[in-house]
């Protein structure tokens, strides 16, 4: 929608994006402390790790139909994307960008690779004493140790070390390079020169997501319940 200073408001991250985000940081948190404290915070553990399986599966779905600049074929980059824009960075030529800026994606993709690799670690893991994930019983001991291995010292620490350097750069954005993607992030909309696609964020593409949201939820459902 053009101003008379010729900026465009343009629908960046529809609502169900933005959603999955806030969701994906409070179950990741919760998992990271309920992990940690162990015991009797072990059930609400695993009902965290269902739920973030449930938004990864969707995200992975919304990354096809969701709104433009969510889907990955608008802003997974090409090699020569990449190595453009690290050429330009070099040169302290940033492009601005729309969506997520090529060196950002990357960083989404190994978020939601090193999650989705974390889950499933946790679905085959064993405490050894009350918790155990909901495929321990059906794999063999030395995967449940390796997975184990995995969930509660590798994978801890590559989740850790991810959202520590994602929050650090969005930060570094915002206050050395002065572009702000925290509120595009929870209002859905960025303020640009230039005019570009909008990401569709209807009702009806809302209650679609609903409907895709509910699905996911339902193969969790029967992945935890395998046997
Ligand atoms: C557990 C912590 C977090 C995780 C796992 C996480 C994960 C993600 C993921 C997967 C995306 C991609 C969104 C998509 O395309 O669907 C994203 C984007 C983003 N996140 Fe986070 N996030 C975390 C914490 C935060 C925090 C605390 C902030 C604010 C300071 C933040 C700000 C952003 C912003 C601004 C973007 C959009 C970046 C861009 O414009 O390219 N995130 N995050
Ligand atoms: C992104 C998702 C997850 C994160 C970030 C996460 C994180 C953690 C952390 C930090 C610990 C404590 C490790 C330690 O001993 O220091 C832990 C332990 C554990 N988690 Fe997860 N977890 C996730 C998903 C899951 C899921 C989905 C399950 C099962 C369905 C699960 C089952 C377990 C079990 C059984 C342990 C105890 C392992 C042991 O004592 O060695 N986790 N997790």
């Amino acid at each position: 929608m053009p101003n008379n200073t010729s900026l465009h408001r343009i629908r960046i991250w529809d609502l169900p994006t933005r959603s999955f985000h806030i969701l994906l940081v409070l179950c990741v948190a919760g998992l990271l402390i309920t992990g940690e404290v162990g015991d009797n915070a072990m059930q609400l553990h695993f009902w965290l790790g269902y739920a973030v399986l449930t938004l990864l599966l969707f995200r992975v779905v919304w990354g096809f139909v969701g709104g433009h600049w969510s889907r990955f074929v608008n802003f997974v980059p090409m090699p020569s994307q990449l190595s453009a824009y690290v050429q330009a960075v070099r040169m302290k030529q940033t492009p601005l960008n729309a969506g997520h800026n090529p060196l950002g994606a990357l960083s989404v993709l190994a978020m939601l690779s090193i999650l989705l690799i974390q889950v499933l670690s946790g679905f085959m893991s064993d405490d050894e004493i009350t918790n155990t994930g909901p495929w321990v019983a059906l794999i063999p001991a030395d995967w449940v140790e390796l997975a184990t291995e995995y969930h509660s010292e590798i994978g801890k620490v590559l989740i850790i070390a991810l959202v520590v350097v994602h929050v650090s750069t969005v930060l570094y954005y915002k206050y050395f390079k002065k572009e702000d993607l925290i509120t595009p992030m929870l209002t859905g909309d960025k303020v640009l020169p230039v005019s570009t696609h909008d990401s569709r964020d209807t009702l009806t593409s809302r209650l679609f997501a609903m409907s895709i949201l509910t699905g996911c939820g339902y193969v969790v459902y029967r992945l935890v319940n395998l046997s």
